[in-house]
């Protein structure tokens, strides 16, 4: 079911720059793009207005990174109810993580990921697939079926990947697909404090002098700069494309820029809460704020931006990892890690980064809607708003401002780190795929 649009008068911002226009949308598609001709609007009858003036029209963002838990753990999010965080927060295209229960390591998992996703209809869902059975980093997933069933990119999230010969066979049948590899670069027995072996006794946040000083066991930076530099020679040695999911440290900054620099095929993301917060909010004991990769320290933030800016990290991604209250509301050192951030990525974005002048707004879009399209190859998603091209958009008011409040949001828990802070920019409507999904706080196909 598709809408008949006529979103008026806003700065549409595409791949090709900015300018002030009229978007028609009919049929799923982009009708007519219209910058003062009359004539067209004159006829306009049966299109649902928006009135877009002083609000930006984009392209819809797509998130490369979510989790939305199901199956298996319904209780913090579903296939819908993510969706509908989605949608709220202007995404139109979001890459559903493998580590649910069962994993998304067989067809079956990745088609019942798809038709809960279709029925939804809030937004279009690429899962990805496991790399190993099981997320279990001994034996290689069917990958090749996975593939033929609709996965882009193959990631064991949540879990490193340690065994360098199965991430060289991962890259080699990957490459073959013309799929992605993407590896959570913590080196596990590294995370784990005084020489634990991996899983036992891991640290809960960053390594270093505020760890020291809230006596809660560390991951060290190098845990992620060792997996990031091995990975890279692995994509090197194979000639595949390897994807490094949250970078959160300036050393794996500097080895995917110097990669990129001898031609590695090598594309990156980072997420808002690592280009945004620090180690030092760990200092409440909130466990809103442990995340893995951890939050680190100004310097790395400095570095992340700057990746960002220079094009060495190509996209923003939000690692939205719900967790259900009653698991989350421990003790900092028990509580599992994770943050959502469907709901609040871009206006943190605009808020933190673009308003202060740290990213401008055109590099802000690109790595949050057609930089992450190009690298999933997702090529009906252009990045342009031009006439025949699938209407996957999203209308922002620049201008206005707002409270994070997680008990206010769609997503099935709370556990965000931005709660209660003020921000500026907010999602107004969500096309997806010619249908108004998300309009000024309501979902109108639903009460049709
Ligand atoms: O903090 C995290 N939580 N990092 C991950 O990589 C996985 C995620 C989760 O699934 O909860």
């Amino acid at each position: 079911m598709t809408d008949r649009l006529w979103i008026r008068g806003g700065q549409v911002l595409d791949r090709s720059g900015l300018r002030v226009a009229d978007v028609f949308v009919a049929a799923g598609v982009i009708e007519r793009v219209s910058s003062g001709d009359q004539s067209f609007e004159d006829v306009a009858t049966g299109y649902k207005e928006l009135d877009a003036s002083g609000c930006l029209v984009s392209p819809g963002l797509v998130d490369m990174h979510v989790h939305l838990r199901e199956p298996g753990g319904e209780r913090a999010e579903t296939i819908r109810s993510g969706c509908r965080a989605a949608a709220a927060g202007g995404f139109t295209t979001v890459c559903a993580m493998a580590n649910t229960s069962p994993v998304a390591d067989t067809p079956a998992v990745i088609r019942l990921v798809q038709r809960e996703a279709e029925l939804a209809g809030y937004c279009r869902v690429v899962p990805a697939g496991a790399v190993s059975i099981g997320l279990a980093g001994e034996r290689l997933s069917p990958m090749a079926e996975l593939s033929a069933a609709g996965v882009r990119l193959f990631s064991d999230d949540g879990r490193c990947l340690q065994n360098a010969e199965l991430m060289r066979r991962a890259l080699e049948y990957a490459g073959q697909l013309d799929c992605l590899v993407s590896n959570h670069a913590e080196d596990a027995n590294l995370v784990c404090a005084h020489g634990g072996s991996a899983g036992e006794r891991e640290g809960v946040m960053n390594e270093g002098a505020e760890s020291a000083r809230l006596g809660l066991p560390g991951r060290p930076w190098a845990a992620e700069a060792v997996i990031v530099e091995r990975d890279l020679a692995l994509a090197e040695m194979t000639g595949a494309r390897i994807h490094v999911p949250h970078v959160s440290t300036a050393a794996a900054v500097e080895a995917i820029a110097a990669a990129k620099e001898k031609g590695v095929r090598v594309t990156a993301e980072v997420t808002p809460h690592h280009l945004t917060l620090t180690d030092a909010a760990c200092g409440t004991y909130d466990p809103a704020f442990r995340v893995n990769p951890p939050l680190r320290t100004a310097n790395d933030v400095e570095a992340l931006r700057s990746g960002l800016r220079d094009g060495v990290i190509d996209a923003i991604a939000t690692d939205h990892a719900p967790h259900a209250e009653e698991e989350k509301e421990r003790a900092f050192e028990d509580a599992p890690p994770g943050m959502i951030g469907l709901e609040t990525a871009l206006s943190v974005v605009l808020t933190e980064l673009v308003g202060p002048g740290h990213l401008s707004l055109e590099n802000a879009i690109a790595a949050l809607s057609w930089n992450p399209a190009g690298i999933l190859r997702l090529d009906m998603l252009t990045g342009s708003i031009e006439v025949g091209v699938p209407a996957d958009l999203v209308v922002v008011d620049l201008e206005a401002e707002w409270v994070a409040d997680p008990s206010a949001m769609q997503s099935l828990s709370q556990n965000s780190p931005f709660a209660g802070k003020r921000l500026k920019g907010q999602v107004r409507h969500t096309v997806s795929q010619g249908a108004l999904v998300y309009s000024d706080g309501a979902f109108p196909r639903e009460i049709a």
